[in-house]
């Protein structure tokens, strides 16, 4: 595995790799790595012949109050998990090489930003949208890889991409999740054990409501109301929003039908997460 903090050195290295007709999937991640980060290594690695793995906690997508701060970090062992999976190139950039002094321009979405994570965090996605776009121009991947846990993330990159005529394939992967369901996260970090046990609502509500969904039930509210259900269930488990939304603009239905999206955010003690599902 080859490590690389320059862009002189990133650039000189993508061109090498287009010289010799290789394809180049990136993984952007903010390090903390686990089997959801390295499930997206095998799909960048099934999907071309050259894997990058960035690493950059990326503090333009934090808000003031937030935990940009006690965000874990361990480059050591993203290094060992990275290499151990197979990950050709490592870029793992400081702040000052992603955003020199005076940097101002940024990539910003609309309406479908400002919606659920959005409306939570405000300028959360111009912070994602902006460090994805420079990391794209940065390693110009044919193929980039997103997780599902994410799924407003995933769906703003690719109207990104579209919007732009941004020639990128886009590969989402399906959400890994621990034995019990619980999505897997970097921010499971900072949960107790009781939280976490607790945190196992959110996992159950969904399942829920998939398992409803299966079992006929289409009305959104009904749906909804399972996960909440789930939720209100679980001492120190709140939930911020439970979205039964399209998969295009996440906007609200009334009615699920198949690709509609189950998502929800909660805080367990003081900890954010979120995960959804979609109904297939
Ligand atoms: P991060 O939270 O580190 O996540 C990196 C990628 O891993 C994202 O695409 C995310 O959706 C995916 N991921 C996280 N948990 C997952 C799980 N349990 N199963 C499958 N995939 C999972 O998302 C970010 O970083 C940042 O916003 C970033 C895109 C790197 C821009 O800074």
């Amino acid at each position: 595995m080859r490590e690389i903090a320059s862009i002189k050195q990133l650039r000189s290295w993508r061109a090498a790799q287009r010289a010799a007709g290789r394809r180049v999937a990136l993984v952007p991640t903010m390090g903390y790595l686990h089997e959801g980060h390295l499930a997206l290594v095998d799909e960048a690695r099934r999907r071309a012949d050259t894997v990058a793995l960035s690493i950059f906690v990326n503090p333009l997508q934090f808000g003031p109050n937030e935990d940009l701060d006690r965000y874990p970090r361990d480059l050591p062992r993203d290094r060992a998990l990275s290499e151990g999976r197979g990950v050709d190139v490592l870029f793992a950039p400081s702040v000052e090489t992603m955003y020199p002094p005076g940097a101002e321009v940024r990539v910003t979405a609309g309406e479908t930003a400002e919606r659920w994570e959005g409306a939570a965090r405000p300028g959360h996605y111009t912070g994602v949208l902006t460090v994805v776009a420079k990391l794209f121009h940065l390693l110009e991947p044919d193929v980039a890889c997103f997780g599902q846990k994410d799924i407003q993330q995933v769906t703003l990159v690719r109207r990104m991409l579209d919007d732009l005529d941004w020639p990128i394939e886009l590969a989402m992967v399906p959400t890994v999740r621990d034995v019990d369901g619980l999505a897997l996260s970097s921010r499971n970090a900072y949960l107790s054990p009781a939280e976490r046990a607790q945190a196992l609502a959110l996992s159950g509500g969904l399942g829920a409501a998939a398992a409803a969904w299966r079992a006929g039930e289409r009305s959104a509210p009904a749906l909804e109301a399972l996960v909440r259900a789930s939720i209100d269930a679980a001492p120190g488990v709140r939930a911020e929003y439970i979205a039964v939304v399209d998969p295009q603009w996440l906007r609200p239905v009334p009615v699920a039908a198949a690709g509609t999206i189950v998502a929800l955010a909660a805080r367990v003690g003081t900890t954010r997460l979120i995960d959804n599902v979609i109904l297939e």
